[in-house]
Order: C-alpha cells, then sequence, then structure tokens
C-alpha cells in the first residue's frame, strides 16, 4: 500500500480479530504495507478493555504468529497505529461522535470492518451512516456468514445496501486471499495446457476436499447453531468449486470474475427433495485419536448429547453447462478429521485406447492435484516407463511443483492480502451479494431436508476420514476419494 488508510475494526476483542486481523495487522507492517498515518480504531465494549486492549494485543500476537515472527521492533510500530475505542455499536452518543470526528480529520480511504455477529451489521452501518460517514472514502467489508439462509442473506444485504452502494460493501471469504486459491486462477489463464485440457471431454470428475483437524475451538456458541454446510459448504467450498468451473473472463477485473462465478452458481443443479439423500452426507464426529491422543466427541465438546449439527459433509454436485455436463463434483470437508488439508483434484479421463498389452502395466488416468494447504504444491500425475531395466515396463510418474519449497520463508496470510485490498478499494477478491444470494439458494433445499427427515448425522470417529455413507458416495460411482499421504 503506498498511501495511508483508518480500519474501524468492529468486534476488535473478538476471537477473529485476536486470532486472525491482528497477525494480519502485524505481517502487513512489518512488510511496510502499513504506511506512516494510518491508524487503526478497534472497538471494545468497556472502558476496562480499552485500557487492556495494547496487552491483550500483543499477547495474542505472541500466540497466534507463527513461531519466531515476533519481533519488538515490528510491534512497536504497530501499536503506534492502534487507538482502541470504547463504543457501544447500536448507540448515537458522545462516543461515537468523537470517533466520528477522529476519521473525518483526515481524508484518506477509511475501512469498516465488522468482525462482528450479522445482527449487529445493521445497527453499526446506521451508524456509520447517521454519522455521516458514508462518502467516496467509505468501504465496508463484511465477515461470512452472511445470514443463516437465503431469506436472511437478502435481509442483511438488502439492509446493506440502504447505507452502501454495493460497489462499497466487500464480502469475505477467506479462501479467496489464500496464495494458492489466486495461483489457480493464474494457472488458469496463463497455461494453453489448462485451456485445452479443462472440460468434459478429458475430465472424469473433480474433488474438492477441505478437512480439518480441529474441533469446535471454543467456538460451540457459534457453531452448534450454524454446522458445516453454512460454514464452510456455502462459502469456502462453493468459491472453490467456483473457481475450478468459471469460463475465463476475458480481463481479470473484479466485474467480470464475478460475473463467471455467478453463471456457475446459476448452473449449480438443484438437489432437492429424497436426491438429497442419495447425493448428500452429513456427518458428526465422535470420540477417537488424534495425533495420538484421545479427544472427545462433538456432543461431549458441546455438552450437548441432543446436538444433531454437522460437522462434516459430502455431496456430489452436477454443472450443468456444456462444458461441465456429466461431470460430477464431489466436494466434501469436516472436522477432527485425519489430517488438515485442503485440496482439488481434477481426475482425467482413461487414454481413449490402450496400445499396450495388460503385461505392460496398468495406465492410471491421469490426475491434477492442486494442494491449498498445509503446504503449497501442484502435482500432476502421469504415465512413463520404468527407466531402470531391459522389459518394457510402464509406471507412474509425478511432476511435482512444490511452491513450499520455491518460496520459502514467505508467510501466505489471506486477511492481511484482502485487508489492504479493500483499503485500496480492489474488489476482486470479493464476493457479490447476488454469488451470496446464489450460493443460499442451492444449500437451502438440502439443509430443509436434512430438517424434514430429522435423521441424525452418521457418526464418524474423530481421526478418521469421515463417515462411511461419503466413502460410498463417490465408490457407487467407481471413484475413490484421493487422500493425501499424511
Ligand atoms: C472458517 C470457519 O471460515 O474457516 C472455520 O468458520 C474453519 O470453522 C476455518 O476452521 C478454516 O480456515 P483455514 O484457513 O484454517 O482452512
Amino acid at each position: 500500500m503506498d498511501h495511508s488508510f483508518d480500519l474501524v475494526l468492529f468486534g476488535g476483542r473478538g476471537d477473529l480479530s485476536m486470532r486472525k486481523l491482528l497477525p494480519a495487522l502485524y505481517r502487513a507492517c512489518t512488510e511496510g504495507a502499513l504506511v506512516e498515518g494510518t491508524r487503526i480504531f478497534p472497538t471494545v465494549r468497556a472502558e476496562e478493555e480499552r485500557d487492556d486492549y495494547i496487552e491483550w494485543a500483543e499477547y495474542a500476537l505472541k500466540t497466534h504468529l507463527n513461531a519466531g515472527e515476533y519481533r519488538d521492533d515490528n510491534w512497536l510500530k504497530l501499536k503506534s497505529m492502534i487507538q482502541p475505542v470504547w463504543l457501544d455499536i447500536g448507540e448515537n452518543d458522545e462516543r461515537w461522535q468523537n470517533l466520528a470526528k477522529t476519521l473525518k480529520a483526515e481524508a484518506h480511504p477509511v475501512v469498516y470492518y465488522l468482525a462482528v455477529p450479522p445482527a449487529v451489521f445493521e445497527p453499526a452501518c446506521r451508524l456509520i451512516h447517521e454519522m455521516g460517514l458514508v462518502d467516496e472514502n467509505a468501504r465496508v467489508v463484511l465477515e461470512k456468514p452472511i445470514g443463516y439462509d437465503r431469506e436472511s442473506a437478502l435481509e442483511i444485504n438488502s439492509k446493506m445496501g440502504e447505507y452502501f452502494s454495493e460497489e462499497q460493501i466487500y464480502r469475505i471469504d477467506h479462501y479467496l486471499g489464500k496464495e494458492t486459491v489466486q495461483n489457480l486462477l493464474a494457472l488458469r489463464m496463463s497455461n494453453v495446457v489448462f485451456e485445452k485440457l479443462w472440460d468434459a471431454k478429458t475430465i472424469d470428475h473433480v474433488q474438492i476436499s477441505i478437512s480439518e483437524t480441529v474441533g469446535l475451538e471454543g467456538r460451540a456458541g457459534f457453531y452448534d447453531h450454524v454446522g458445516a454446510m453454512r460454514d464452510m459448504v456455502q462459502n469456502h467450498v462453493l468459491q472453490l468449486l467456483c473457481l475450478i468451473a468459471m469460463e475465463k473472463p476475458s480481463r481479470f477485473e473484479a466485474d467480470q470474475i464475478r460475473a463467471e462465478k455467478i453463471k456457475v452458481l446459476n448452473a449449480l443443479r438443484l438437489i432437492e427433495g429424497d436426491a438429497v439423500d442419495e447425493e448428500a452426507v452429513r456427518g458428526q464426529y465422535s470420540a477417537g485419536q488424534q495425533a495420538g491422543d484421545l479427544v472427545a466427541g462433538y456432543v461431549e465438546e458441546l455438552g450437548d448429547p441432543t446436538s444433531t449439527t454437522e460437522t462434516f459433509v459430502a455431496i456430489k454436485a452436477h454443472i450443468d453447462n456444456w462444458r461441465w455436463a456429466g461431470v460430477p463434483f464431489y466436494l466434501r470437508t469436516g472436522k477432527r478429521l485425519a489430517g488438515r488439508f485442503a485440496e482439488i483434484v481434477i481426475k482425467y479421463k482413461p487414454v481413449s485406447h490402450r496400445a499396450f498389452d495388460s503385461a505392460v502395466g496398468d495406465m492410471p488416468a491421469n490426475q491434477l492435484t492442486i494442494r491449498l494447504q498445509p503446504d503449497e504444491a501442484i502435482e500432476l500425475q502421469l504415465n512413463g516407463k520404468k527407466l531402470d531395466q531391459l522389459n518394457f515396463e510402464l509406471a507412474p510418474i509425478k511432476l511435482n511443483l512444490s511452491l513450499a519449497d520455491q518460496y520459502r520463508g514467505f508467510h501466505s496470510d489471506a486477511y492481511k492480502r484482502l485487508i489492504l485490498d479493500a483499503a485500496a478499494n480492489n474488489s476482486t477478491l470479493f464476493i457479490h451479494r447476488d454469488e451470496v444470494d446464489l450460493a443460499w439458494r442451492w444449500i437451502d433445499p438440502i439443509i430443509n431436508h436434512w430438517g424434514v427427515t430429522k435423521r441424525k448425522p452418521e457418526l464418524y470417529r474423530s481421526g478418521s476420514y469421515g463417515p462411511y455413507r461419503a466413502d460410498e458416495l463417490i465408490e457407487q460411482d467407481n471413484r475413490k476419494w484421493s487422500n493425501p499421504e499424511l
């Protein structure tokens, strides 16, 4: 960033601010992206919280930055930009007026970051408006989840629209800020290989997996109300699907990229009624072992044996358009699984003619794996000749590009990128309201069917790859989940 800006961080003391946003700001500051004159106003709800804020922030950084990343001199620099504000978000009072006066004193961009539950979006935006702060410098960043279903999302988006124009609203999906996710766009748009080999003629199916080892992480109140479908599939998983499936825009610009993603969401075949039982699986973790430790099941961790919230989802999705006709997209995500990984696997069709007799060996179909985390890598699995023998025998070969090795020492931080983009008025990696709407349009019938049938989620052991039915979902089509070596 070559210019200063103000960041008003609503929910400054919350989990997201402490764990993600402060470390992101620290990294931005360390890299020189927060220039002099930048001011950060985290809001807190009590006077004591304001007085203790700097101490908490330092503790949060020491806890959540990577080992060896924290340095006193960098913190000193960031600390000088932080001015905690004691505020009742919905109250038009002197404290709000003081904040408004401070903000108006500078004529640079102001980012209002709503790291608060959706119920607080409206009062916060109303007050920003009442204080006369909505001008061409103002932009508002909204955290997911936007709504609980299509109707509530529509209501939130309409309310926001009363105070801000669509261009001023930045809806975050932090997956879009991950370096490898952006790399996915680069790969697709700058390589002729992928231009030609990216449709139903050559691709058999696609798998998108986001697998987590963590459980509730102290977010029980939020998570039990939401579940994996709303927490992960409605946003992160569908965004990845859009980036894989969309047509290439003629220019790499926010409006064009969003328009292509919207077309994909529109083409997603709805899964309704009994089809939900066939094409979607929901699971909940039970007790098990992870990294050698015994861990409790979801309901024990939550302290409510009656909860039927899903912590795992697998879905077979179809995109009804020319490019993807007949190519299933298998999606899965869950907590307390065997390992932490996020991968997109493009499984190609077998070669059209087999010239070798069977003694020469198998010819598994080619596979392109784009690994987003924990390490960032792109792998292409091909077939070749075994080189160390006289017989002609086939063997798999892997072209393996490890981005983690190539960019050693580089810390990718999605939130850093997104905060700086919002300050720079660049909405390419943010979500348009129509995307939110269409994602819910696809999600709602599935969740509604689960509500109607009242079928409990299938239990899976913590530390496993998910429920048995998730394997069945793909294996009944004679395919298999591609699980990385952990
Ligand atoms: C968040 C979800 O959006 O993404 C969390 O609310 C989840 O439940 C997290 O753990 C995963 O993000 P990442 O970047 O750690 O894969």
